[in-house]
């Protein structure tokens, strides 16, 4: 395929993503400690199904396999993520050499096959000790993570040379700690806020102690999708206003303008703290990047109880759903990216996740068609390339998710993979998606006009 025909400049990366609670069972392995996730999945009711993360995908014993499975497919880039209670099965204090020494096999691997690591500090399983210890509500959790990171970054340094703090705050603070749907499964609008800004505490320590030790460029990835109002009525576009700023500006404002966005004063009431000038300065620490996983929009009407920004969303006639009922809405991409680059400048972006689940047939013969999701990448990665042609500045594409995998509070009952995994025997088998993902990397988009 010619030049002419690539949408994607020749640097842009092309790569898929996964998580460690999500993908690499034996979870006390080789005397890793429990996390967070690990005790969450044993609350009754916790998880659908009852599922648990205790196998997974087995990816820490077929971690091999998998990264000749990535060559196979062409990825460039691999965006994983590194559990905490393997390194320090404690949160802190005596070093798990067993731990350390995976990360090093899958990094090692993935170098030799040619696979850019990106690796992920936090993605949301947090030691269990430190949750004793009152986990992200107890303001010494992000030194504890700081010192975790620089631990990493020395031992990886000379191999891995793209770093993310944290994955998704928003997430980890929304479900652990608001509605209690996540590990460690609270609901509590006092302890909230202080989660999160310790999170973005631990993010700016942690990108301290890159630039004194670290090589190679760090970030922080942030969930983020566009807030419609579901009417011209002043409480629903009030509504639609809460809702963006507490999904889309509670984590960037700080770290990119200095301010936590004033809507949260009113979102948490009482509850909102008084933080101090000291920790402002602190967090707009600069860093390198910022990921941004992109899945849906939401259309908002306002809605008193629905605690805590008082907007509930509305399914919109017509629209497409995928599995978890969430509408495919590829120009929210476009907008999401070009938002970004108008309100917070002209920071350099990577997609780090986006996909979907969908209802995908058996495979039958080491096939599995799922058109659905193809024309799910094909939409989503013409929006990136229309907001890449308007001047965002974006580096890169991870497809969300490498594997069928654990999908947190909904189990192993959605799917999300370029691979399915057949929960019985382990098999992947790559999914028609997979193999058109392959042609969009060899041909640099080309493949996506058709
Ligand atoms: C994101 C998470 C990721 C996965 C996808 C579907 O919020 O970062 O682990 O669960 O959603």
């Amino acid at each position: 395929m010619t030049d002419r025909f690539s949408l994607f400049p020749p640097d842009f990366v092309w790569g898929a993503a996964t998580s460690a609670y999500q993908i690499e069972g034996s979870p006390l392995a080789d005397g890793a400690g429990p996390s967070n996730w690990h005790l969450f999945c044993r609350q009754p009711g916790a998880i659908d199904n009852g599922d648990t993360g205790d196998v997974a995908c087995d990816h820490y014993r077929r971690y091999a396999d998998d990264v000749r499975l990535m060559k196979r497919l062409g990825l460039q880039a691999y965006r994983f993520s590194v559990s905490w209670s393997r390194i320090f099965p404690e949160g802190r204090g005596k070093l798990n050499p067993k731990g350390l020494a995976f990360y090093q096999r899958l990094v090692e691997a993935l170098n030799e096959a040619g696979i850019e690591p990106y690796l992920t500090l936090y993605h949301w399983d947090l030691p269990a000790a430190l949750d004793d210890l009152g986990g992200w509500v107890n303001r010494d959790c992000a030194a504890w993570f700081a010192d975790y990171a620089h631990v990493l970054m020395r031992e990886l340094g000379g191999e891995v040379k793209h770093w993310i703090t944290l994955n998704e705050p928003w997430v980890a603070v929304d479900g652990g700690y608001v509605h209690g749907v996540h590990a460690p499964g609270h609901a509590s609008l006092a302890e909230a806020p202080h989660a999160a800004h310790n999170l973005l505490r631990g993010h700016a320590l942690a990108v301290q102690a890159f630039r004194a030790d670290g090589e190679g460029q760090i970030g922080l990835v942030v969930n983020l999708e566009p807030k419609y109002t579901a009417s011209d009525k002043a409480e629903d576009k009030a509504a639609a206003a809460r809702a963006h700023a507490y999904m889309n500006r509670q984590f960037l404002d700080p770290v990119l303008l200095g301010s936590y966005p004033e809507e949260l004063a009113e979102i948490y009431g009482s509850h909102w703290p008084r933080f101090d000038e000291a920790d402002m300065k602190l967090l707009r620490e600069p860093f390198d990047f910022l990921g941004i996983n992109y899945y849906t929009r939401s259309v908002n009407r306002a809605d008193p109880q629905a605690l805590p920004v008082g907007a509930s969303p509305v399914r919109q006639p017509g629209a497409t759903y995928t599995e978890m009922d969430w509408e495919v809405f590829p120009s929210g991409l476009q907008e999401t990216l070009e938002w970004v680059k108008r309100r917070y400048g002209d920071i350099p972006l990577y997609v780090t996740e986006n996909g979907a689940a969908m209802a995908d047939p058996p495979p039958e013969d080491g096939r599995l068609q799922d058109d659905d999701r193809i024309d799910y990448f094909r939409t989503h990665l013409l929006a990136a390339r229309a907001a890449m042609e308007e001047g965002v500045d974006l580096r890169g594409y991870f497809a969300w998710s490498l594997l069928d995998n654990f999908e947190w509070s909904c189990g192993y009952a959605k799917r999300f993979g370029l691979v399915h995994v057949d929960r019985a025997t382990q098999v992947r088998t790559p999914k028609a998606s997979a193999h058109f993902y392959s042609e969009v990397i060899a041909t640099r988009g080309a493949v996506l006009r058709s």
